[in-house]
């Protein structure tokens, strides 16, 4: 037993060393580069080298990992029909987790030298792609379309969901997504992610782990949330209603606040600037308008509270037409590049995580014996 405090939530602890990522003067950083010089400069592709290996890669290193992330897809035809066999409304996460554990078993990297943990990285995120877009055709009655040699990594995901090429701003503003959301130093799941890794255990199990922890609406599923919201209303009015009554009664709204950025999250500023130009585009300034009626209030308010990358990001996908189902595994098929660099970071200088906790419960009691008991 110990007399200390326990930190709700572990605010304010540093639970580890990581030269993976970090939040410097409320700026994410990725090894050192920062996300407003990464987001829009870089591809997806470039930041998971740079997750993995350290480095953003030079022209031919990149079409070499590109190569090796395409020679990865193509899911053992098992997995496919444990797709197939679950029932329609299981949540695609669910459907993630379920199909990633399994696929596991077919894992074709053998081996946990730091190349062999490396090149299962990139097996994952070709994987997690794989089995986004075999569940989204599945569920639409269609069989799942091979994974096309020659495209970014964003563009061949929206062409094996669609069956169809996508045009360049869906490809494009998915890859800034994506970008946007690879890597977030010791968030839940990550943390989550290398707890499992610091018990010597295996990389798929630390990514199913992961997996449920960013289905929670509170992280990850917060995307989904927010934009099932925006789309209660019928406009800006109803909105207004709604959160001022909200914040009267003093609830939380979904995609805003965060543990880190307590004065703005810079991913949501870069994503929002592109969400307006693509709601101009589609001529959708009535969804903007219902997005300013919640946003505004909340950072205008005496203690603001502002958006996170989750609340922009809800609405970019909804104009993009992707299915709300599909935008929490989106985020899976992009964090799957954090996670396999944290869990090789933990693992090649690891010690268990094992904290303490502060017992709350009765003092020290004898065992009654049964006949005694209420
Ligand atoms: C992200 C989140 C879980 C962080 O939680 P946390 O660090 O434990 O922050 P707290 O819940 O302690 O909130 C701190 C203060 O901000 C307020 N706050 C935090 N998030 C808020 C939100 N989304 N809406 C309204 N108020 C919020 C809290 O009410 C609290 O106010 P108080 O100090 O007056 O009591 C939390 O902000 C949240 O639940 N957000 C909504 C879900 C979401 O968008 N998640 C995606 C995160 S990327």
């Amino acid at each position: 037993m110990t007399d200390e405090i326990a930190k709700p939530g572990l605010e304010g602890v540093i639970a580890g060393d990581t030269a993976v990522c970090c939040v410097d003067q409320g700026e994410l950083l990725y090894r050192g580069y920062s996300i407003s010089d990464l987001a829009g400069n870089v591809c997806f592709e470039e930041v998971a080298h740079l997750l993995l290996y350290g480095e953003l890669p030079a022209k031919a290193r990149l079409d070499s990992f590109r190569r090796e992330v395409e020679s990865y897809h193509g899911l053992p035809a098992a997995v496919v029909e444990t797709i197939r066999a679950m029932p329609e409304a299981v949540p695609m996460m669910d459907v993630l987790r379920t199909a990633v554990s399994m696929a596991g078993h077919f894992d074709p990297v053998k081996g946990n030298t730091l190349d062999d943990l490396r090149r299962r990285s990139v097996w994952l995120m070709a994987l997690t792609a794989d089995v986004v877009a075999a569940r989204y055709r599945l569920k639409n009655g269609k069989e799942p379309v091979a994974a096309r040699p020659g495209m970014g990594h964003a563009e061949r995901l929206l062409h094996m969901c669609h069956g169809r090429p996508a045009d360049a701003t869906s490809a494009r503003l998915l890859d800034l997504t994506l970008v946007l959301y690879a890597e977030h130093e010791f968030n839940a799941s990550t943390f989550t992610d290398r707890v499992i890794a610091s018990t010597e255990s295996d990389m798929v199990s630390a990514v199913v782990g992961a997996i449920g922890a960013l289905k929670g609406p509170l992280h990850g599923g917060a995307n989904e949330k927010a934009m099932e919201l925006l789309s209660r209303f019928r406009d800006a009015a109803e909105a207004s209603a709604w959160i001022a009554d909200t914040l009267a009664r003093k609830q939380k709204v979904v995609g805003f606040g965060h543990r880190v950025y307590k004065h703005g999250d810079h991913r949501a500023h870069i994503l929002e600037t592109q969400m307006r130009q693509l709601a101009a585009e589609k001529g959708r300034q009535d969804l903007v308008a219902i997005y300013d009626a919640i946003k505004n209030p909340m950072v205008t308010k005496e203690k603001p509270i502002y958006p996170n990358v989750d609340y922009p990001c809800g609405l970019t996908y909804y104009l993009l037409g992707l299915p709300l189902d599909l935008y929490t595994p989106l985020f899976v098929c992009s964090r799957i590049t954090g996670w396999c660099a944290h869990y090789i970071e933990q693992s090649q200088n690891n010690r268990i995580y094992r904290p303490l906790s502060r017992y709350t419960g009765p003092a020290r009691r004898p065992v009654p014996p049964i006949t005694a008991r209420a």
